[in-house]
């Protein structure tokens, strides 16, 4: 970098262009001549990364993302952006200056194609569109440069009219030999004086051009300052070129500004720089602001489009100030998946310019800040609300917000997968719910009771309900996509116990239930007992169970039924069937049925000990009068009759009725016995042992009897079981009907016996 090659050096060079062609890749990079730069933008795809290398007449130089200050390259790569961007200044070390006017860069562009190294040659020639201000000041993200006029090395007398400079002077002029030296002058201390040489090995760059002096530094070089203008944050260098020749010392003052932050603030890009860059305006009464210009990704604004895409754009005394909203039109908005998660964010770059005079007119400046500004990258996690009301039976889930570009490609319900006119057609309702904000949500809707709704019977007649949602997301345009899991689950009491429903037949009860989900939940049963096929087939209950329903038919006069109302004509006769919950084996539900009967014979014994019987006796030979019978004990008469029967109610401690206990069971019987003939000569004449004799025997279990004989009072935990039996002359015995149970008032014990024991066991 030596200052050297320009001085005095008319360099005329050969401009070359050359024109790429690479293979199926066409748009290869863009190169563009800006204000102070040439620009190269290019494309990415995968994670190349391409390289540059600058090729000068003297040389080669590599440039890296974070190398390239010292000689005016700026080298940017965003992968996020999928571009690179090369800029690089006109006064840049290998560039060709022709007399200020022409600059001609010329670099290799390193990329790989393919595993293969592709080296494309790009030579662009630039004129810059204005003419060069007396001082240039450009602020590059990584460093700062300026560039004077001068016509050096021609003897000259700068006016210095900054006090701090012209104090340096004597010193200046005692340092200065007929070699080139740079003065560093900072606020406060003493000027450090070098060699040009010696600043280049600090990372200096200065050069004369043929009409210019140009220096540069990268920023925070232990020569410059951050120092505050307007409250704003400014980085300043001030290095003076000087030489002294016979008795002249000649002094480029090459002072430079830069503004250091921009922010993001309540959803804006902020960039500030004071409106005097004081350091650059040594008397503030010389100064004239000319024109202050923006361009926002290389547009350059104007008011109307300021009003159109929402900046604000504010000049003021102190302070130039720039509002560009978040995804304000003009900008980058980049969106894209990572770990699953939509992210975005939104960049800018900005170019201000403001053109300035430091002596009421005569000399312009040039102020240029270049500023790349992104917001930090936010991520939109979506969030669910379950707005499921549980009366409706409707799983009602809200998922949002997303941001506008993002569309719902399709739902998972609980592992089945559909788009989303899928699901529609299926049933589900998927709607969108879009707010103001440009942000959207959507809602679904899955009843309960769908098949693809997963059901647990949790607890209690509680039952729970629970849907998994995956949702498949999408991002336009790039289509890249991301999923959203939700997870609803709904409790609701609604697991009841089953009824039987009953239904009178001609000669019993049928009993019907179909089968529901929770079944395993509970057990039926009649009295203590469960029903099972064991206790239908023992009980001669006709059970029918297939995997629909379960039918049970219960004879009349089969165990389990209770009886009242018994008259000749007619009783009621009630089966009750009892749900019990499996595990606690209490009773929740009871299922019974009463139906009325027309009586033909029957015999109740009930648990507290009545037995009631009703008996034909139109069989009987020789002929019986209902009205005329009796029982062992002839007081005992009956309670209603008719043409034919009889209807006896008594106490079984009565009436003359006999007592037998067994080891295991406690026998009652009496008799209906009635007069066999009578003449108007003759008493009537009980016949005990009359030929044809009604027995009636009520038979309890020992173990059930209480307090048998302590008390004068029966009580049984059970009804008895009744038995007719017919004792006639003219055919063998017969009993009618084979098998009566009966109860009359007291009601069935619910206590389920721990074993299940049949309590008559013989048939
Ligand atoms: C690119 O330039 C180099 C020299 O700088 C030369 O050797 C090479 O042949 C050129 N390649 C093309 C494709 O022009
Ligand atoms: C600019 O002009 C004003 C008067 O118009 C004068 O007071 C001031 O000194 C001038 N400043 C410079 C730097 O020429
Ligand atoms: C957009 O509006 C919705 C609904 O009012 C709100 O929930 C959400 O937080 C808003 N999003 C932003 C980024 O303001
Ligand atoms: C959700 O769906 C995506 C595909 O869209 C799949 O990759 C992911 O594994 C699913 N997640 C779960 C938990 O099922
Ligand atoms: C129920 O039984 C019928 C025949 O009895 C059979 O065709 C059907 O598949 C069964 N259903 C189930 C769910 O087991």
């Amino acid at each position: 970098m030596a200052v050297g090659p320009y001085v005095g050096v008319g360099v005329i060079l050969t401009v070359i262009l050359t024109n790429f062609k690479c293979a199926g890749n066409v748009d290869v990079f863009d190169t563009k001549c800006q204000d102070d730069h040439l620009r190269i933008f290019v494309p990415l795809s995968g994670d190349v990364e391409p390289c540059f290398k600058a090729i000068g007449a003297n040389g080669q130089f590599p440039i890296t993302t974070d190398g390239g200050a010292q000689c005016g390259y700026s080298y940017s790569v965003y992968p996020m952006l999928a571009h690179a961007v090369l800029q690089a200044s006109y006064f840049s070390c290998y560039t060709q200056n022709e007399d200020d006017l022409i600059f001609t860069f010329n670099f290799h562009l390193i990329m790989i194609d393919n595993d293969e190294e592709v080296v494309h040659n790009i030579t662009k020639t630039c004129s810059p569109s204005h003419t060069w201000s007396h001082r240039e000041v450009t602020c590059e993200k990584n460093y700062m440069e300026v560039s004077v006029q001068t016509d050096l090395p021609c003897p000259h007398t700068h006016t210095l009219t900054d006090v701090e400079l012209a104090s340096a002077l004597p010193m200046a002029q005692e340092a200065a030999t007929s070699a080139w030296q740079v003065m560093f002058l900072r606020q406060g201390e003493e000027p450090v004086v070098m060699s040009v040489h010696e600043a280049e090995d600090l990372g200096y760059f200065l050069a004369v051009t043929p009409g210019r002096v140009v220096f540069r530094t990268a920023y925070g070089q232990q020569h410059s300052t951050i120092d505050m203008v307007s409250g704003l944050a400014v980085e300043v260098i001030r290095p003076a070129l000087f030489l002294r020749q016979r008795l002249t010392t000649m002094m480029v003052d090459l002072v430079a500004a830069c503004t250091l932050d921009h922010e993001f603030h309540e959803c804006a890009l902020i960039w500030k720089t004071p409106t005097v860059m004081v350091p650059l305006v040594s008397d503030l009464s010389g100064f004239r602001s000319k024109q202050v210009d923006f361009d926002v990704n290389g547009k350059r604004l104007d008011p109307q489009m300021i009003e159109e895409r929402g900046y604000t754009v504010d000049v003021g005394p102190e302070i130039v100030e720039v509002t560009i909203p978040y995804a304000a039109e003009g900008g980058t908005r980049k969106t894209f998946v990572m770990d699953n998660t939509y992210h975005e964010f939104y960049s800018v770059t900005l170019h201000y310019e403001h053109i300035f005079t430091t002596d009421n007119g005569t000399l312009e400046n040039r102020l240029c800040q270049h500023t790349y500004m992104a917001t930090p990258v936010l991520c939109h996690t979506p969030f669910t609300i379950d707005l499921t009301v549980l009366e409706d039976r409707v799983f009602t889930v809200y998922v949002g917000n997303f941001p506008f570009d993002v569309e719902l490609v399709s739902v998972s319900l609980n592992g089945m997968v559909m788009t989303v006119p899928d699901a529609t057609q299926n049933g589900y309702q998927v709607s969108k719910v879009t707010h103001d904000n440009d942000t959207y949500a959507y809602t679904v809707l899955v009843p309960f009771e769908d098949p693809i709704v997963s059901k647990l019977y949790f607890v209690e007649g509680v039952r729970e309900y629970s849907l998994n949602i995956n949702y498949t997301l999408r991002i336009l345009p790039q289509e890249e996509y991301y999923f959203y899991l939700a997870t609803v689950v709904a409790q609701i009491m609604d697991v009841y116990p089953p009824y039987f429903n009953g239904l009178c037949m001609e000669d019993g009860i049928k009993f019907r239930i179909d089968h529901q989900e929770f079944d395993h939940l509970w057990e039926a049963g009649v009295g203590p007992f469960p029903l099972t096929q064991e206790l239908a087939d023992t009980r001669g209950y006709i059970m029918n169970n297939d995997n629909q329903s379960l039918t049970l038919d219960v004879p009349l006069f089969t165990l389990g039924y209770m009886y009242e109302a018994v008259s000749l004509e007619q009783f009621l006769a009630t089966f009750e069937i009892l749900i019990r919950d499996a595990k606690s084996l209490e009773v929740v539900q009871s299922s019974a049925k009463t139906c009325q009967f027309a009586t033909t014979a029957l015999l109740v014994c009930s648990p507290d000990g009545i037995v009631t019987v009703v008996c034909d006796l139109s069989k009987a030979k020789p002929d019986a009068f209902p009205s005329q019978t009796s029982l062992l004990d002839t007081t005992c008469k009956p309670k209603e009759v008719d043409g034919t029967r009889v209807l006896y109610e008594f106490a079984l401690n009565s009436c003359g009725t006999r007592v037998q206990i067994t080891k295991d069971l406690v026998i009652y019987e009496n008799e209906i016995t009635f007069e066999e003939s009578f003449t108007p000569e003759e008493k009537p004449v009980i016949t005990r042992d009359s030929p044809y004799r009604v027995i009636l025997r009520c038979i309890y279990p020992v173990h059930v009897v209480g307090r048998l004989f302590a008390e004068r009072t029966f009580q049984s935990q059970t009804p008895g079981l009744g038995t007719l039996q017919i004792e006639n002359p003219l055919k063998t015995p017969v009993t009618v009907p084979p098998k009566v149970e009966t109860i009359t008032t007291a009601p069935t014990s619910t206590q389920r016996p721990a074993k299940y024991v049949p309590l008559f066991s013989w048939s």
